[in-house]
């Protein structure tokens, strides 16, 4: 996917407007219980989301893989179902399903990143024209 770059960018302020949120409502209202939560909200969702739009920006040849699609869709469903497993478990000390499930999507959404980037041959990138002052 071409654009999937700014999608992944866009998604990680998503999860920051949110996590921002979820922080602002746990401080100001005594719920400390879920500053796990929040914190993995920033980190797995805001932080790696950034992280992997910018990778895509600087690797161009990532985009061309249609496994750079499937990997945003694995990575992504996996965050939302381990945070909501993880919200869950921050409200009641048990561990659930979500949590159980989510967990090995994420890390296999990380491997599936790690593969594309290894096994993406590099395409020749025509030098860049920089003007005489
Ligand atoms: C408006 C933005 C934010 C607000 C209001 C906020 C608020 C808070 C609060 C109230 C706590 C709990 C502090 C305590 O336990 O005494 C906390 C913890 C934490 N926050 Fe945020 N936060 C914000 C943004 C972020 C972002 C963007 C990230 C990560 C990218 C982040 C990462 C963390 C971490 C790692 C902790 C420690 C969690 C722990 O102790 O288990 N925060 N934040």
């Amino acid at each position: 996917m071409r654009n999937i770059d700014r999608l992944y960018v866009a998604t990680g302020f998503g999860w920051l407007i949110f996590s921002a949120g979820f922080g602002t409502w746990l401080g100001a209202s005594g719920h400390f219980n879920f500053a796990q939560s929040h914190a993995h909200i920033g980190l797995l969702g805001f932080v790696a989301s950034v992280l992997f739009g910018v990778i895509h920006r600087a690797w161009p040849e990532l985009r061309e893989r249609v496994l750079s699609s499937v990997q945003f869709a694995v990575y992504e469903i996996g965050t939302i179902t381990l945070l909501t497993g993880k919200i869950m478990v921050d409200a009641t000390g048990e561990p659930n399903l979500f949590l159980m499930v989510g967990a090995p999507i994420v890390i296999l959404g990380a491997l599936l990143f790690l593969w594309l980037f290894l096994a993406s041959p590099a395409t020749k990138r025509a030098p860049e024209m920089v003007p005489a002052e």
